[in-house]
């Protein structure tokens, strides 16, 4: 597609995990040539867990989060020559459209929301970031105008709803200014599970982080739930979480040999997590040592941030501008009445 856009973002809420590399990051690096590609950090988004009774901000923590998620986007092979990366809280440009869209918005609409949904099921009183989680995502997709956003299932919803939005504000304005922005989802990595069997989740403390020292990494694959299956006894690799992880971490042929010993009972499920912590160790190994390199070099991850800022402020003062323009609201400093 000629001048396609591509965007998508991750929140510094923990470590970089497997299901955000099969999920998401995986997928930035296989389009980096097939079209202009944004990444961003949605630290934004990251703030909707304040509003839990108990939290507690730690700021120091969200800002070593936020910089590991930068470096962990390089180290997977996001390519910052073909790729801008942003920090998504520099633009408020986003939040003000955020609350444009919310203007367009009935409150029902946003109570399918899939984060206000489980809020209510786990009988919280659902935050109002976690309310307007939606919108600012939209807002996000369309200030840039995007056409794709590469992200796993948990997020095809919220770009549904970015559809529905730009469907209102065209409508609202007479205009077909916003496009409507496609999901691209990998079937086979869709949904990564976590270690317990649930979708693997910052927010479960069920993942396999990447970037965690070897201890902690084998500590965790030697904790995955696992069924009663005695040594000897079969495994079905379609029902086994390890082989799952196997499966998307070694060659074709080399996970074929792992399933049919498994499927006639040679192998044990603590010989699968054996192989799976050499596997995934060997499989992040360029990665894991770009990103320590990284670790201290927080004037990298400055100039990083620094070399789009001037274009990605530009862009979108300038979208914003147009959507004011539509609006009536006019331009700040720039007041022209009844043009
Ligand atoms: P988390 O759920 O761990 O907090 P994020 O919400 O920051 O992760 O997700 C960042 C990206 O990674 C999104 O595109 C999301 O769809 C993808 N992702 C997260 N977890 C998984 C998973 N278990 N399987 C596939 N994709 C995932
Ligand atoms: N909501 C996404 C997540 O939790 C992160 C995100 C925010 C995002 N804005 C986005 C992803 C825009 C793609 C496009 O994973």
């Amino acid at each position: 597609m000629a001048n396609r856009k591509i965007i998508t973002g991750i929140k510094p809420t923990g470590s970089i995990h497997l299901g955000n590399y099969f999920g998401t990051i995986r997928q930035i690096v296989d389009l980096q040539d097939s079209g202009e590609m944004f990444v961003f950090l949605a630290d934004l988004h990251a703030l909707t867990g304040c509003s839990d009774a108990d939290s507690r901000h730690d700021s120091n923590l969200f800002e070593k989060y936020s910089h590991d998620v930068i470096r962990a986007y390089v180290a997977l092979g996001v390519d910052p020559k073909k790729t801008v990366i942003y920090r998504q809280s520099e633009f408020p440009q986003i939040t003000e459209l955020t609350w444009i869209f919310s203007c367009l918005l009935k409150h029902q609409f946003l109570t399918i929301g899939h984060a206000y949904k489980d809020a209510l099921q786990q009988e919280k009183e659902p935050g109002l970031g976690v309310f307007l989680y939606p919108v600012l995502m939209a807002a996000d997709i369309l200030l840039l105008g995007a056409n794709t956003v590469p992200v796993g299932k948990d997020q095809v919803q919220h770009v549904e709803m970015a559809r529905e939005i730009a469907r209102k504000f065209n409508m609202l304005t007479e205009t077909r200014y916003f496009s409507e922005p496609q999901e691209q989802v990998v079937k086979e990595t869709a949904v990564v599970p976590g270690i317990d069997g649930r979708k693997m989740s910052k927010s479960y403390d069920n993942v396999l982080p990447i970037f965690a020292d070897e201890t902690e990494i084998r500590k965790r694959i030697m904790g995955i739930t696992t069924d009663s299956t005695p040594a000897g006894q079969p495994i079905r690799p379609d029902n086994c979480t390890i082989c799952s992880y196997l499966e998307l971490l070694l060659s074709r042929e080399k996970y074929g040999d792992v399933a049919n010993k498994c499927l006639h009972g040679k192998i044990s499920y603590k010989e699968l997590k054996e192989m799976l912590v050499d596997a995934y160790l060997d499989y992040f190994k360029d990665a894991r040592e770009t990103y320590a390199k990284l670790e201290n070099n927080s004037s990298y991850i400055d100039r990083l941030l620094g070399q789009h800022r001037k274009k990605m402020d530009t862009l979108f003062t300038d979208r914003l501008n147009e959507v004011r323009r539509m609006l009536g609201l006019g331009i700040p400093h720039k007041q022209k009445w009844f043009r």
